[in-house]
């Protein structure tokens, strides 16, 4: 089925939507994004997503291409055109398409160039994989510095994804100066006596905005949380180890560079965490 997508200010068949070869996002990956998961039509923690947004562009001096009110109607339009029930948005805003390549920004008249599109994962909250776990492996992290900034920046994580899938596991940890940073595309915990530890807040990683809303509600259920740095040889020690995206909700981790976590199986905080988050979540969809 051809979907809708969205190219500045226009809703078009995805084979007709075009984007220039002087865009500064595809020349320099000049450019921001959000992924934002869809459950029964409805957008989950929309305002966490369009909060984070505002501040990428704020960090990076990109003017916005609309205010988040008039975000939120195209995000609700996406789902609409394309009778989006379970599945993500994907939207990237870049600083624009200028005249000609040129390292300096361009203009502030410069148009930024603003596209949306759908993915379809029917069934995304059931997924059987959250059942089982994922296996990862540990890399060197090898990325830029301002790893809060949720640019289109992505090819580490990409070969850090395929070293994963190289040596037979799911995803990869990314290690700096002995702590764990975070997976390729999502945050990491480890559950160790009844604590919920995970990387705390800096430079070095992304602001989870799944991250937020999990740690909120475990707090809110009592459990016990630490922000701070872990080692990969804590994590393997751990009862438990999970990571959460907005793609993934909260998920198990059974295997850290091929040292079974725990029992091996996905433990009872993750799943309890995954079912309040999903749960939760839920409620304040829009
Ligand atoms: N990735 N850390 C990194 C490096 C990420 O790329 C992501 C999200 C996260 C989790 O953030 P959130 O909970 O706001 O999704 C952490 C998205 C899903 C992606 O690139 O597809």
């Amino acid at each position: 089925m051809t979907r809708t997508v969205y190219v500045n200010g226009e809703y078009l068949p995805e084979t007709e939507a075009k984007v220039s070869i002087f865009d500064r996002g595809f020349l320099f990956a000049d450019g921001v994004y959000e992924v934002t998961s869809v459950l029964d039509g409805k957008l989950i923690d929309f305002a966490g997503h369009a909060k984070r947004l505002e501040r990428s562009l704020g960090e990076l001096e990109m003017p916005a291409p609309c205010t988040m009110e008039e975000l939120l109607a195209i995000h609700r339009e996406m789902v609409a055109r394309n009778g989006l029930v379970d599945g993500l948005i994907y939207l990237q805003v870049t600083r624009g398409a200028p005249a000609d390549r040129d390292f300096a920004y361009p203009d502030a008249g410069t148009e930024p160039t603003i596209v949306l599109f759908t993915q379809s994962k029917p069934g995304l909250a059931d997924s059987p994989v959250a059942k089982s776990g994922i296996r990862v492996i540990t890399v060197p992290d090898q990325r830029w510095g301002r790893r809060d900034i949720k640019t289109v920046q992505l090819l580490y994580p990409s070969m850090a994804k395929m070293m994963a899938k190289a040596a037979g596991a799911d995803d990869a940890w990314m290690v700096e100066d002995g702590s764990v940073t975070e997976g390729t595309s999502n945050n990491a915990y480890i559950v160790k006596d009844g604590a919920i530890v995970t990387r705390h807040l800096s430079t070095d990683i992304l602001h989870g905005i799944t991250r937020a809303a999990v740690l909120r509600f475990a707090r809110e259920a009592q459990m016990r949380v630490e922000e701070r740095a872990f080692t990969a040889e804590e994590a393997q020690a751990a009862d438990e180890a999970f990571v959460t995206s907005a793609s993934a909700f909260v998920m198990p981790v059974v295997e850290i560079d091929g040292q079974a976590i725990g029992s091996g199986r996905p433990g009872p905080v993750a799943a309890r965490l995954r079912e309040i988050y999903l749960e939760e979540s839920r409620l304040t969809a829009v």
